[in-house]
């Protein structure tokens, strides 16, 4: 199943610009739980490394007058001229078992430099589409995916009736639209809503809660073989 040594391996995907948040403590627990669950885990830390999140023209060879992007994102695999930077997370994307994002909720979705890491690494051609197809024929099944993340809003605002409403109803474009779409198997979310209003000690209670559905995570039986 793995690709790293005869381990299975993690990536991490975090986006939160403050070292010090509780989204980057759930990301430190998560990834030094999946470690000593046996995990090769590799963080990518988009803020930390400056991550660029705009798709642009320039980033692509083509001479073309009009612009498509997802015809360049093929053309760009076929020929070996993706972007430096694209090709060096795709492929900590292509070597990983288990894709881990790590956010805050903003504006009911993820930040934006996390939506930019897909918009530029889920290649089409290299992820899906061009020889690969779209859910269960994309590239990536075989792998599970899951979402790490806090709220500003309340547990019971995100319930059916309550102020914001369901969270599926907002995870949906993530899971189905995102994951699902590059042929992930989507685990269910590990979420922790209003941190900032929490003492000292319930953030500790929360991080526990963290490590233990991590650790089911990584306890789980594995997806199924990769094709
Ligand atoms: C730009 C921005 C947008 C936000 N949008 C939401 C939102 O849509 N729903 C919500 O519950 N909280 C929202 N929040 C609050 C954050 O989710 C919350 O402060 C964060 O999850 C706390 O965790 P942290 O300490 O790791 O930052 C938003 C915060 C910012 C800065």
């Amino acid at each position: 199943m793995s690709t790293f040594g005869g381990v299975p391996t993690a990536l991490i995907v975090h986006a939160h610009p403050e070292p010090r948040s509780f989204s980057t403590a759930q990301m430190t627990t998560a990834a030094r739980t999946l470690n000593g669950a046996g995990y090769h885990v590799d963080v990518l830390d988009l803020y930390a490394e400056g991550w660029a999140p705009v798709l642009r023209r320039e980033q692509f060879t083509s001479t073309e007058d009009r612009f498509k992007p997802q015809a360049e994102q093929v053309r760009a695999v076929r020929e070996g001229t993706l972007d430096r930077e694209v090709e060096a997370h795709l492929q900590r994307l292509l070597a990983a078992d288990l894709l881990v994002l790590s956010f805050p909720m903003w504006w009911f979705s993820m930040p934006a430099v996390l939506k930019g890491w897909v918009d530029r690494v889920f290649v089409m051609g290299g992820v899906f589409g061009g020889e690969h197809g779209f859910f269960e024929d994309a590239a990536l099944t075989g792998r599970r995916a899951m979402l790490l993340f806090t709220t500003g809003g309340s547990a019971e605002a995100f319930e059916s009736g309550g102020a914001f409403g369901p969270m599926d109803d907002f995870l949906f474009h993530i899971h189905r639209g995102m994951l699902e779409f590059v042929g992930y198997e989507v685990l269910d979310p590990v979420v922790t809503h209003k941190p900032v209003r929490m003492t000292d000690e319930e953030r500790r209670v929360a991080l526990e809660r963290v490590e233990r559905a991590i650790a089911d995570v990584a306890g789980a039986a594995t997806a199924p073989t990769r094709p």
